[in-house]
């Protein structure tokens, strides 16, 4: 049997801004059709800009290089107008931020019902909005009909999250990208806006590529983990081998954020330190400066992407986390 080609493929993705610095840095990764890809990293990573540069949306002026495949088909340097047709259809994208991102003007009804004419522009508008209706339906917004005749300051949170979904998901994208989906709702409305993902996902067996700074998000809902910082991929693999068996010491001190129960004690260790600005990446490896693993070649030489057991890793010293941190303590056991 032909072997069909991956759903979407980046190799060796760069975004460079017109001041020269390179802000995406060689990201590779494959998203699968009904399955779930989780890119987390801390604020400012890169991992909003790498799926912009997806969609065709980078900063004015940047120079895109490498390769993205939607199906085979390459989209670094395709036409505008291909990707306008493609955004919205192929592809959805859901953006970080709902109210920024939807019309106040508008009712959100109509919102949706144009998202969905802008690929069909045939379509009769009362049929668009019956679609729109239908669409938040499948987002479950209760009493959908009357909530479309509202505007988007009468949605709650989670309802604009909801409404941002239905939009994405309009014309039945082969790839849903949602950015930060869940941040800044409590946590029993993130439990219903995942569900709300992975239901869309399971049916209509899209690829879902979720975007968080929280591991904790991706830990229920992802198939597979992309772990960014600075621009670069610091890990990738499965969530179980990211979770269980880290081969780099900056997921670890992401995993180590997660609060956890040991014991009666809740314990809660941020990674000490900020990531560095674009504009003044330190040499080498580029978390050298927080890395309780830091030696002399990791402010020389950056480590290469490479296989280390069931993971890819950035890491000089990736063989040694099998066996435990620098400071005694044992990633594996501890998870396990
Ligand atoms: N339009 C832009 N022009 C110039 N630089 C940008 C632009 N958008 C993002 N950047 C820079 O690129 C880097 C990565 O930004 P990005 O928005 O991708 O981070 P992120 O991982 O999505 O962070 P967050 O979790 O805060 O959303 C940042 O240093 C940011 O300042
Ligand atoms: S290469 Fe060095 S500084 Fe970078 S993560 Fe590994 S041990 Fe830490
Ligand atoms: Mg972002």
């Amino acid at each position: 049997m032909a072997e069909t080609a991956p759903l979407l493929q980046a190799k060796d993705l760069r975004v460079t801004l017109r001041s020269g610095i390179e802000i995406v840095r060689g990201v590779s990764f494959t998203a699968k059709a009904g399955k779930v890809l989780g890119i987390v990293g801390e604020s400012g990573s890169g991992k909003s800009i790498t799926m912009r540069a997806v969609m065709g949306l980078s900063p004015p002026g940047s120079v895109i290089s490498g390769s993205i495949k939607l199906r085979g088909e390459e989209l670094v340097r395709a036409p505008e107008r291909r990707m306008r047709a493609l955004r919205g259809s192929r592809i959805g994208l859901i953006f970080q931020d709902p109210m920024t991102a939807l019309n106040p003007v508008v009712t959100v009804g109509k919102l949706i019902a144009e998202a969905v004419r802008l690929h069909n522009p045939g379509m009769p508008a009362q049929k668009a909005w019956q679609r729109a209706v239908e669409l938040l339906e499948l987002v479950s917004v209760p009493e959908p009909d009357v909530r479309a005749n509202q505007y988007v300051h009468e949605f709650s949170g989670g309802m604009r999250q909801r409404a941002m979904i239905a939009m994405a998901v309009a014309n039945n994208p082969d790839v849903l990208i949602a950015d930060e989906p869940t941040t800044a709702l409590d946590v029993t409305v993130q439990a219903q806006i995942l569900d709300v993902l992975k239901g869309l996902q399971d049916r209509f067996s899209m690829g879902l590529i979720l975007i968080t700074h929280d591991l904790g998000v991706v830990a229920g809902a992802a198939d597979d983990v992309i772990v960014m910082y600075a621009g670069k991929i610091m890990e990738s693999g499965s969530v179980r081998d990211i979770f269980y068996r880290t081969r780099h010491p900056y997921t670890h001190g992401l995993l180590s954020c997660l609060p956890k129960i040991s014991g009666e004690q809740l314990r809660l260790e941020p990674i000490p330190g900020s990531p560095p600005l674009l504009s003044a990446r330190p040499k080498g490896c580029p978390f050298h400066p927080r890395c309780p693993m830091a030696r002399d070649v990791c402010r020389v030489d950056e480590p290469a992407l490479r296989p280390v057991d069931n993971v890819l890793t950035a890491c000089h010293f990736a063989e040694q986390l099998r066996d435990g941190l620098a400071d005694g303590t044992n990633t594996e056991a501890e998870r396990a």
